[in-house]
């Protein structure tokens, strides 16, 4: 099975595994990517059951929109009751690196208030240790060149995301060759460089659950 193959398989798990889950006042929170993508549009086929949505981008937000899927602004919600969203790659522990698409800021935040976190992957995004992906980290532009000789210290190879601004006007390092053994404390280490906003590790608030799709099929994994 191709890639995309296996990112619609999870989107259809993914709704098979909400659709008896939804009552009328759910508050579904949305991810960003392809594989999310692949999500909002088979989402659309049943959006008589959604009452409501929080989208982690302004693109998500369009695309769901375009298909009459309403969409709030956090604020104005009490719960988030499920998260979907994709990942460049989870451990086994469902921890994750997020940010391939510049997003990691308000997925983050969505991730945090969800009280249950779907993720949806297909199996080239599980691995041992995380870092194989570069790192992205979500930076206020006057901080970029400080955050990057933090990043070296910590001893990963910043590298700017150049033409790109997220959806906060802030810009993103990729860190490259950083191998993550520890993913909670470098969380938290890199959170106090001054000057980030966010990085894309995923540790402290992880997934519930992954839909991994294989050519085996869609696995549905939880932490160990
Ligand atoms: C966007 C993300 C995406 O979830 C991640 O990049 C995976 O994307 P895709 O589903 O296109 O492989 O974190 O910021």
């Amino acid at each position: 099975m191709s890639q995309e193959q296996l990112k619609q398989a999870v989107a259809d798990a993914a709704l098979d595994y909400l659709r008896p889950l939804l009552e009328n006042d759910s508050v579904l929170g949305i991810g960003t990517g392809s594989t999310a993508n692949l999500f909002i549009d088979r989402l659309a086929g049943i959006k008589g059951l959604v009452n409501a949505t929080v989208a982690s981008s302004e693109a998500s937000a369009a695309r769901l929109k375009s298909h009459g899927i309403p969409v709030y602004d956090l604020n104005t919600v009490d719960q988030v009751d499920f998260y979907v969203d994709g990942a460049d790659e989870s451990n086994a522990a469902l921890q994750l690196i997020k940010g391939g698409g510049a997003a990691l800021t308000r997925e983050k935040i969505v991730a945090a208030v969800a009280a249950k976190f779907i993720c949806i992957a297909d199996e080239s995004k599980l691995v041992h240790t995380l870092g194989q992906f570069p790192l992205p980290v979500e930076v206020i532009p006057m901080a970029r060149s400080h955050v990057a000789r933090e990043l070296v210290k910590l001893g990963g190879d910043p590298v700017y995301r150049e033409g790109v601004v997220t959806d906060n006007g802030n810009v993103i390092l990729d860190v490259y060759n950083f191998p993550i053994p520890q993913p909670l404390a470098m969380e938290q280490k890199i959170n106090n460089i001054t000057g980030v906003v966010t990085n894309g590790l995923f540790a402290l608030r992880p997934a519930d659950v992954l839909l991994l799709g294989t050519s085996q099929g869609v696995k549905t994994l939880h932490a160990q």
